[in-house]
């Protein structure tokens, strides 16, 4: 465990961290900026466990990471309002305090890639947040990316600009409203070139598409959600099933968000 984790529960960190911004960037979807000590220890493609500030919600909240800015010790995080505990957090101002333990999981492998290399990225609705901190460690580093976004509409089209300033970016949205029509197998499928990484996250029938067409790329990544209740490997709630073994389970938040392709059950 890193030295920067001062609190820490059953081996993982915990930490208040001070909301810096919060805003609305498209209908309700939210950005917000966290502060703390615990942005030091964190990875592209892991997630925070956000306490709901009101004691009448027992469960943590699990929120990718979507980038991370060490200068500031600030990462940013960015959600969809679904129920009473993100409609929560979107309330939460400059200045408040809000529980937090993480960071959750094991991340994207980003090891190895440098100029020279080609990188696919995919992402689809609010599963595009965690590929902007890879599109920026990536960049960084000389390697050329291209990124496939798949949005319902035009009103859902989000980090579009962000990421163009990393990659060369398509999008596509289901009716058309906005980019090319269809999902995001329009672009795949008309793609040429190899890639010699592949990261995506976005909504099961995505996932699924994905698995099935770089089942047996060696480098492939899904980022994969799952319903969570501890968020620390201990209570199994999140589990899914090894391909391989149907009776071998892979918790979502200790071995995952992230698997290669192929490795689980979809
Ligand atoms: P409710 O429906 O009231 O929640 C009820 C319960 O179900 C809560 O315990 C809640 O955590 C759980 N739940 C509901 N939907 C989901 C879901 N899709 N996945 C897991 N648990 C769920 N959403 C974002 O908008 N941005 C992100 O970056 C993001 N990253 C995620 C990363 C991981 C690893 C996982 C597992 C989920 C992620 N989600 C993300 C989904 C987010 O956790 C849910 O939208 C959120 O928990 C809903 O809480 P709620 O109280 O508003 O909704
Ligand atoms: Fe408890 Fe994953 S949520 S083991």
């Amino acid at each position: 465990m890193n030295s920067r984790c001062k609190k820490r529960f059953s081996g993982v960190c915990l930490e208040s961290m001070k909301v810096v911004s919060q805003r609305e960037i498209a209908p309700t979807i939210f950005e917000l900026i966290l502060q703390g000590d615990m942005v030091a220890i964190m990875k592209a493609g892991q997630f925070l466990h956000l306490r709901v500030p009101n004691d009448a919600y027992l469960l943590r909240r699990p929120i990718s990471i979507a980038s991370i800015n060490q200068d500031e010790q600030t990462c940013c995080l960015i959600y969809r309002t679904e129920g009473a505990g993100t409609a929560i957090f979107s309330k939460l101002s400059e200045g408040d305090l809000i529980d937090v333990m993480g960071p959750q999981g094991n991340g994207f492998d980003l090891s190895d890639l440098e100029r020279g290399n080609r990188v696919l990225l995919v992402g689809g609705g609010i599963g595009v947040p965690p590929l902007l901190q890879v599109a920026k460690e990536l960049h960084s580093r000389g390697v050329e990316i291209l990124t496939v976004l798949g949005f319902a509409d035009q009103n859902a089209v989000i980090l579009e600009e962000d990421l163009k300033q990393y990659s060369q970016v398509f999008v596509t949205t289901d009716n058309g409203s906005y980019g090319l029509e269809g999902n995001v197998s329009v672009v795949i499928e008309g793609l040429k070139e190899d890639f010699d990484a592949i990261y995506s996250c976005g909504a099961p029938g995505m996932m699924k598409y994905l698995d099935k067409k770089f089942h047996h790329h060696p480098r492939a990544y899904l980022s994969l959600e799952s319903r969570m209740a501890c968020g620390t490997g201990a209570c199994y709630a999140c589990v899914l099933k090894l391909a391989e073994s149907e009776t071998v389970s892979q918790r979502v938040c200790e071995e995952g968000p992230v698997f290669p392709t192929g490795t689980v059950l979809l």
